[in-house]
């Protein structure tokens, strides 16, 4: 199977990459990084010549520029030769809600298609931070048709996509996301058992076809962006 790089060291080298084009979720808690994880992909995605999406729903681009200049990428390369795209729906959501209280309740909610409708025709990689942003008064019904007919659809135009999910959503519409993926990777901050400091670990809960590391694997965010120090324990 071919592999996408992520740019992210210890996943590349335990995995390959992730699975041309297979759907990936990544979850996780504010602040764990879940951002910086799709801005170092679609990057990535750029290096390997792929026509790159990034769909954000929460920060403007010029947020997601002013955290990648930390991170010294050099972003606006890749936009002006038009392998990377930004689709802004930042305020989307202010005005789905302001949209269901005078228009139309039903006709608006959680239609994730329309993200793909945007996308130019020659798509290879897209990003999609943050679906949780569009779940609000999703039964769990609704939310696992439009979301497996999400991924239906990337499948179908052989995209590799990375939605990221916010775990403010609830636990039930991250357990029915995890299921309809190809892959997942969560996200999380604890306290290390035996140091009782505060760290960062990932998770590769699921990914199929892959070989995927059983250990929780502990990563920094540093100038290089996320960076996999170790994984050094066992997940039980
Ligand atoms: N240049 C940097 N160096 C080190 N750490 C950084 C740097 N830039 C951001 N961070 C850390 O990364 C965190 C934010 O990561 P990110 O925005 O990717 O999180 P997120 O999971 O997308 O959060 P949210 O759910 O709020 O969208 C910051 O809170 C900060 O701790
Ligand atoms: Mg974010």
């Amino acid at each position: 199977m071919e592999r996408i790089k992520t740019g992210i060291n210890g996943i590349d080298q335990f995995t390959g990459g992730l699975p041309r084009g297979k759907t990936v979720l990544i979850t996780g808690d504010a602040g764990s990084g879940k951002t910086i994880f799709g801005l170092q992909f679609a990057i990535t995605s750029c290096q390997q010549n792929l026509k790159t999406v990034y769909i954000t729903t929460e920060e403007d681009s010029k947020d997601l520029f002013t955290q990648g200049e930390t991170f010294n990428w050099d972003i606006k390369s890749f936009t002006d030769s038009g392998l990377l795209q930004f689709i802004e729906l930042a305020g989307v959501r202010a005005r789905v809600t302001e949209a269901e209280i005078s228009i139309d309740v039903g006709a608006m909610k959680g239609n994730f298609s329309k993200f793909l409708r945007d996308l130019p025709e020659d798509t290879e990689t897209v990003i999609l931070d943050n679906i949780g942003s569009f779940t609000a008064k999703l039964t769990p019904y609704e939310f696992r048709d439009r979301f497996d007919l999400l991924v239906y659809e990337l499948k179908e135009r052989n995209i590799t996509a990375l939605i990221i999910l916010d775990s403010a959503t609830s636990k039930e519409f991250n357990e029915i996301a995890l299921f309809s993926v190809y892959g997942a990777i969560s996200l999380m901050k604890r306290e290390n058992p035996y140091t009782g400091r505060r760290e960062r670990v990932m998770d590769v809960v699921k990914m199929r076809s892959t070989k995927t590391p059983t250990q929780f694997m502990t990563y920094e965010i540093n100038n290089n962006g996320i960076d996999i120090i170790s994984g050094v324990e066992s997940k039980e």
